[in-house]
């Protein structure tokens, strides 16, 4: 006999139904701050040899699931993983962050791959399936990638900056050459998003860590328009494949985002303007956020009162708590408890 399936809180959120409790994880929840994530880092050597080794990759994704019971687990990679499978090269610096050869000429450009190597993926699908395998039912399982825009900017700059200038520029003085990057970073992040559903993922989630920094007629082509492709290209094989998005920093333009792109969901980062997002974004989609990691960090009667904004301002409406950007590797695992206990005492 088939046993029915016991429901995902998370999976519920996404499909129009407010849970009582938000269901709740953390952006970067398989990090740093984490010891026994540091202890099989420095086992691992490189942070790529992490990110490929299947049966690793896949320990350091249950790592949070296990000693914090979150709603979701997150496949543990990177958003550069694809660069790297378009034949890019890709190296992470201890205490600098991510190195690719920069792409910032047309001529340079047009060497790009148009297809990726997608054996080199195999390893995350991998991961994927053994962490479906492992996971409690309820738990909903998280595959991603980044948006076009935001791994353009690391493609072109060959690192992170603080405004990634350098991709701006590029599609500016150059927008034919950065557009074929785009519909590169487009097509093949749809089809390896499509195999991490192959693979087990539940949900897809697409970061846009940089798309507010550009302004509305730049965020309109290289941050919304492509991720509309994103979402029509996985659902033309999967219909109802359910995707979430992270443009940080959109501000006023995320109501046209939620409805331009067709997603199921939004991450907000802490600067939401509450009565924005609960009047034109909350009311089409479910919204996932927004507490400031620094608050985290902080802890104590600070910590308490952020917590209790975030869920007076949105767990009323559709809402999966969140924080509104990745965790940061000096916050004390006694604040994410002290987060959890306080949300999960949430009576709504
Ligand atoms: O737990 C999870 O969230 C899953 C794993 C995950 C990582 N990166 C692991 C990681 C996810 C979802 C990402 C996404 C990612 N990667 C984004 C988008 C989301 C965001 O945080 O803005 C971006 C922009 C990147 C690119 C990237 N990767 C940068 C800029 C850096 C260096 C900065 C840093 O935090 O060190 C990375 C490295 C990285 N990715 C680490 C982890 C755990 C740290 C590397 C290490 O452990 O040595």
């Amino acid at each position: 006999m088939i046993q029915p399936q016991p429901v995902k809180p998370f999976l519920e959120v996404l499909s129009g139904n407010r849970q009582s409790v938000p269901p709740v994880w953390m952006m970067r929840q398989a990090g740093r701050y984490l010891p026994e994530y540091r202890e099989l880092r420095a086992k691992a050597g490189g942070f790529l040899d992490l990110c490929f080794n299947p049966e690793w990759a896949a320990e350091v994704t249950l790592q949070p699931i296990r000693r914090f019971g979150f709603d979701a687990a997150i496949i543990f990679s990177d958003i550069l993983v694809v660069p790297h499978a378009l034949g890019r090269s890709v190296r992470f610096e201890v205490g600098e962050g991510p190195r690719l050869d920069p792409l910032d000429t047309p001529e340079k450009i047009r060497t790009l791959a148009t297809a990726a190597d997608f054996s080199k993926l195999e390893p995350v699908y991998e991961a994927l399936r053994r962490v479906r395998g492992e996971l409690d039912p309820k738990v909903t399982l998280i595959g991603f990638c980044g948006a076009p825009w935001t791994v353009a900017t690391y493609m072109v700059a060959g690192q992170g900056t603080p405004d990634q200038a350098p991709a701006r520029l590029l599609a500016y003085r150059e927008p034919e050459a950065f557009a074929k990057i785009i519909d590169v970073l487009v097509q093949n992040s749809v089809q390896y998003l499509l195999g991490q559903l192959a693979a087990g993922a539940n949900v897809l989630q697409i970061f846009d860590t940089w798309a507010g920094i550009l302004p509305p007629r730049e965020f309109e082509r290289w941050s919304i328009e492509p991720m509309r492709r994103i979402v029509e290209g996985v659902r033309a094989k999967v219909p109802d494949a359910k995707i979430t998005g992270f443009p940080r920093g959109a501000g006023a333009q995320l109501p046209s985002y939620v409805e331009r792109t067709g997603i199921d969901g939004v991450s907000i980062d802490w600067a939401a303007e509450p009565s924005l997002i609960r009047e034109r974004v909350q009311n089409r989609v479910a919204v996932q956020g927004n507490l400031d990691p620094l608050a985290l960090i902080a802890g104590g009667a600070a910590l308490d009162r952020a917590v209790d904004d975030v869920l007076a301002n949105y767990a009323g409406g559709r809402f999966i708590f969140n924080l509104g950007h990745g965790i940061q590797p000096e916050t004390p695992i006694a604040h994410v408890e002290q987060m959890l206990k306080r949300v999960r005492e949430y009576k709504g």
